[in-house]
């Protein structure tokens, strides 16, 4: 079989709630998910062996414990006979910023496996495999550009998607581990939130300003002055919403009526000298990829 491309995009959380520590370690969670057009890209070319070779200039750490060869390998494991595939994936999407590059990339390997397996996996069975490689991985194989989640942020609910939109992120030049930002949340008195409503079906971004937050703003933007002022500085700029993405440490603002081009990076790099300013948009597919 010829060779399979497939578009991995990143998310932004327009909203997220941490409700509590469990059992597992894992928190239990309220989100809203947003896909970008940001991406990576997976190229899939069926090959006698497992293999993957990473392009562009983002830092993805070893290549041995990729996202992309760990969803390879559960994917043979649960389809025994599942063909050996060598990947090439360009990364676009910074790593440790909260934006869900990873598990987009692990999500799409498991959709081309699929593919090229002859699809033996239903949509509910491939989400739970997915589900074991990372929260997020469940969302980005939810179809949806637009979802909210619960529990560990893999019990995914996709919503009508809105207009598309500019968005602003700020990628402040160093990553956040997921996990650090976690037991950040933990120490900060692990103080539990009341289970709140999801906020409603709204049809713009800035019906959204209000009713939603990012739980992990206090304790990442603690110990991370700048990204609050740089939060500050995409608000004043005009922002519908202005956040933290996940848990950081990209910053991002959402414009309805298109993004301040020049001004934004100045003023922007005023406050982070060596920030990456990335211009980029909402996804508004139902059945995104
Ligand atoms: O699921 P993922 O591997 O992306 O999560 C990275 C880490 O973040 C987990 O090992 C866990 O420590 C933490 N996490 C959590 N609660 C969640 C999701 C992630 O505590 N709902």
């Amino acid at each position: 079989m010829s060779r399979l491309t497939e578009r991995a995009p990143a998310k932004i959380n327009l909203h997220l709630r941490i409700l509590g520590r469990r059992a597992d370690g894992y928190h239990d969670l309220e989100t809203l998910f947003q896909a970008i057009e940001l991406h990576d890209t997976l190229e899939a070319t069926p090959a006698g062996s497992t293999s993957l070779h990473v392009e562009g200039d983002i830092d993805v750490g070893p290549v041995d414990h990729n996202l992309v060869l760990r969803a390879a390998q559960a994917f043979r494991d649960a389809v025994p006979g599942a063909p050996h595939v060598a990947f090439r994936l360009t990364k676009r999407i910074p790593s440790g910023a909260g934006l869900g590059g990873g598990s987009s990339d692990a999500a799409a390997a498991l959709r081309v496996m699929n593919a090229l397996a002859g699809n033996p996996l239903e949509q509910g069975a491939l989400r739970e495999l997915g589900a074991t490689l990372g929260a997020d991985v469940a969302f980005f194989l939810a179809g949806s550009s637009l979802a909210s989640a619960i529990s560990r942020g893999d019990e995914v609910t996709p919503r009508e998607p809105l207009p598309a939109a500019d968005v602003v992120v700020v990628d402040p030049g160093f990553p956040i581990a997921t996990r650090d930002a976690f037991a950040w949340w933990d120490a900060a008195a692990a103080l539990e939130n009341p289970h709140d409503e999801m906020p409603a079906q709204v049809r713009t971004f800035a019906a959204l300003r209000g009713l939603v937050r990012n739980d992990f703003e206090e304790v990442v933007f603690a110990r991370h002055p700048e990204l609050a002022r740089v939060r500050d500085v995409l608000a004043t700029l005009g922002a519908d919403l202005a956040m933290l993405s996940g848990s950081g440490s990209c910053v991002f603002g959402v414009f309805e009526r298109g993004a301040p081009v020049d001004g934004g990076e100045r003023l922007v790099r005023a406050v982070v000298e060596d920030a990456r300013v990335l211009y980029t948009r909402t996804l508004a597919e139902r059945e995104a990829r």
